[in-house]
């Protein structure tokens, strides 16, 4: 089944796929901050930059984007000139924006590592620990990580500090060991093993929903939503997130290595436990749309007059083909 909508979602992600790229060009950079006269080192900006530009789907930000346009209730001036409105609240989204996307390419430069996933092909480019080193990866990962959060804490005023620190508090969680970290290590500890269906929804929920709906709650705190549409978002954010794991499992094996733009097949060859090693590729697939079906109707719960994007980046989620 396909959902059928209205929401030009390629003339509303233009916009913000511009403001994006361009703020991560030039946040990711080895420009030392204002009075401090030593930057940082030209070999590990230069990894921690390969690994952030030029390629990824940056659904992460778009989606903080779209959450933040949904809980703003107007439609968004840069998603439909590709010109950022300056209002302290639209920064703090794209700050956010970046926030995530930098803890997601982190998250991929470790994850490709020798000692995790041991993958050579990343963003159609060689991965950075074969481009830089083992140590320059990891150490880019770290930086990237870092920066992430100084991107959250700008010393401006009209980014009031109690923002920041939901902000932070959103993005930390589902890094951590609760979020992120903490599935990736499940998932190492799973090679070989036969999961339950329960296990396995945990375990991805952790490693890559985590992720997802704080992007999603995290456009929502550049605002002030009601309680009613905070709980709709997170679950919203819940189901997609999940739905982007198990997408991810079935393009791992229906899909080939130039669309992915990363090495079809590993999830068998390494023996995951996936999505479709555990229900078959058929209920696999026709989960997703369940889960899209979720999504949607938390949407529709919300009260929120202006989800267009939403809508439409959940429905990119679960009908994507790379
Ligand atoms: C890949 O994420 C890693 C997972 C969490 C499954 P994406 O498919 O969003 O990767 P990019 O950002 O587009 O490269
Ligand atoms: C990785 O999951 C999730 C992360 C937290 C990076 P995968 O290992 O399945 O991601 P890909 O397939 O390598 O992108
Ligand atoms: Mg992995
Ligand atoms: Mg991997
Ligand atoms: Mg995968």
């Amino acid at each position: 089944m396909k959902t059928a909508l209205l929401f030009d979602l390629g003339a509303w992600s233009a916009g913000h796929l511009e403001n994006v790229e361009r703020a991560l060009e030039r946040w990711v950079t080895a420009d030392a901050p204002a009075g401090v006269d030593h930057g940082a080192p030209a070999e590990l900006v230069e990894a921690m930059r390969y690994a952030v530009l030029d390629g990824g789907k940056r659904l992460r930000p778009l989606l903080v984007m779209a959450a933040w346009e949904a809980v703003r209730g107007e439609p968004s001036v840069a998603g439909q000139h590709g010109g950022a409105l300056r209002t302290p609240q639209n920064e703090a989204a794209l700050r956010a924006a970046c926030a995530v996307e930098l803890i997601h390419a982190y998250s991929l430069v470790h994850d490709d590592m020798p000692c995790m996933d041991n993958d050579v092909l990343r963003r159609g480019k060689p991965t950075v620990h074969v481009k830089y080193g083992e140590a320059s990866a990891l150490l880019a990962g770290d930086a990237l990580q870092a920066l992430a959060f100084e991107l959250l804490t700008p010393d401006d005023e009209r980014m009031p500090a109690e923002r920041q620190a939901r902000l932070c508090r959103l993005l930390a969680r589902a890094a951590g060991s609760a979020g992120m970290a903490g599935g990736q290590a499940i998932d190492l500890a799973s090679v070989g093993v036969a999961l339950t269906e329960r296990q396995l929804r945990d375990m991805h929920r952790l490693k890559t929903g985590a992720l997802l709906q704080a992007s999603v709650m995290m456009g929502a705190a550049c605002g002030d939503a009601s309680a009613e549409a905070l709980a709709a978002l997170k679950s919203y954010g819940a189901a997609i997130g999940l739905a982007f794991q198990v997408v991810d499992d079935i393009l791992d094996v229906t899909a080939d290595s130039a669309t992915l733009g990363k090495t079809a097949g590993k999830d068998a060859t390494q023996d995951k436990p996936t999505y479709v090693s555990v229900l078959g590729l058929e209920r696999s697939a026709e989960h997703a749309q369940e889960l899209l079906a979720q999504a949607l109707a938390a949407l529709a719960q919300s009260g929120l007059p202006n989800t267009g994007a939403l809508q439409g980046l959940a429905d990119m989620v679960v009908n994507r083909s790379s």
